[in-house]
């Protein structure tokens, strides 16, 4: 089965045609990051003008590579995210389900963020029952997958999203204003001693539930770089004594929030004996995550799946595959954008 994915939650705008759930036969995005990093946000007007000029183009070139008539049904992200970019990629489902005469599937967004697996492992590979960490720019999800389709919620973040708060932290480090994680943990990375590591709070890592808390790690970041610029008037000797580096603060951020998805992740695979761990979402990028739940999960004898980089942000693929295993066939009169969409909806 050939199924056409379409995103558009947030500022890209993807299609992607893939067969069967697990091959790629061609991915397109387009992004409209370079607009929003000018206002150091996604100003959501101007990511739904972009979408509506990006789709077209987009589209074009997907039926380039794979003729549109070969297409068996189309799957669109329903939600989570901005209704007016919401908006482009249903309304244009639903324009080429009408002209291709094919059925249309709608997608959570943050189910397809842990799909993005089923295109980079055999998809024979996955076992179930699985345990899925979702971690992205919006949310932080630990969902329990017994099969497709059928999700158990274990938690989610009670405050800021994984992503957020990396990019919270960012700012807040002069590393970078729009989408910092990133350059955060390139920060990090660069850290040869770190004075401050086990000084910052594992939030909730004790607590025996499933959900996150970030954002008192990010004001713990923030508090730390005001203490600093009280300082100021010390002279360099003294400042590198009592004031750790922007690389030292980063990688113990970095260590910290990694130390809480990965506890927490573990105890949930072992509480509910898991065969496999499925990482997703832009988080998923980040290499000090991935390598640690690589290690923890080899240590107690689980399976650990995360998707190639390409395939960790936003993605059409990710929605195609979602969409082949997971077909909850949407007529065109009840198909509508779900901005607040939660991963169990
Ligand atoms: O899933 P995504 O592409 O968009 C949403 O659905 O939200 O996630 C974007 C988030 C942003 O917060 C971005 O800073 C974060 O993923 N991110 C990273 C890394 N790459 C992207 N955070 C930490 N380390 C990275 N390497
Ligand atoms: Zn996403």
């Amino acid at each position: 089965m050939r199924v056409l994915g379409i995103e558009t939650s947030c500022d890209e705008t993807s299609v992607a045609v893939v067969e069967d759930g697990v091959t790629e036969l061609t991915c397109v995005i387009a992004s409209s990051k370079e607009f929003h990093e000018k206002t150091g946000g996604v100003v959501p007007e101007i990511a739904a003008r972009k979408q509506v000029e990006f789709i077209v183009p987009v589209l074009d070139q997907v039926f380039s590579q794979v003729p549109k008539e070969t297409i068996d049904a189309i799957a669109v992200t329903k939600g989570p995210g901005l209704i007016g970019s919401l908006i482009v990629g249903i309304e244009s489902a639903k324009a080429l389900s009408l002209a291709l005469g094919k059925p249309i599937i709608a997608v959570n967004h943050l189910v397809a963020h842990f799909y993005a697996n089923f295109l980079t492992y055999p998809a024979e590979d996955i076992i179930f029952p699985a345990l899925a960490l979702v971690v992205s720019g919006g949310h932080t999800d630990l969902v329990l997958v017994q099969h497709h389709g059928n999700l158990k919620h274990l938690g989610s973040t009670v405050d800021d999203a994984a992503g957020e708060a990396f990019d919270k932290t960012a700012r807040i480090l002069g590393i970078g204003d729009y989408l910092g994680g990133a350059k955060l943990s390139q920060k990090a990375l660069e850290c040869r001693k770190n004075t401050l590591a086990g000084k910052l709070p594992r939030p909730m890592l004790d607590q025996s539930n499933y959900d996150f808390s970030f954002s008192g790690l990010k004001t713990a970041v923030k508090r730390l770089v005001e203490n600093q610029n009280k300082e100021e008037n010390l002279s360099k000797n003294e400042m590198a004594i009592i004031s750790p580096s922007v690389e030292e603060i980063a990688l113990e951020f970095e260590t910290a929030v990694v130390d809480v998805l990965v506890g927490k992740t573990i105890r949930a695979s072992q509480d509910f004996g898991v065969k496999s761990i499925l990482l997703g979402g832009g988080v998923a990028a980040n290499t000090a995550l991935r390598t640690r739940l690589e290690i923890e999960t080899k240590r107690i004898g689980k399976k650990f799946f995360k998707p190639d980089s390409r395939l960790c942000g936003d993605n059409a693929s990710a929605v195609a595959s979602a969409g082949f295993f997971n077909q909850n066939f949407a007529t065109l009169e009840e198909l509508r954008p779900n901005p607040s969409m939660s991963i169990m909806d």
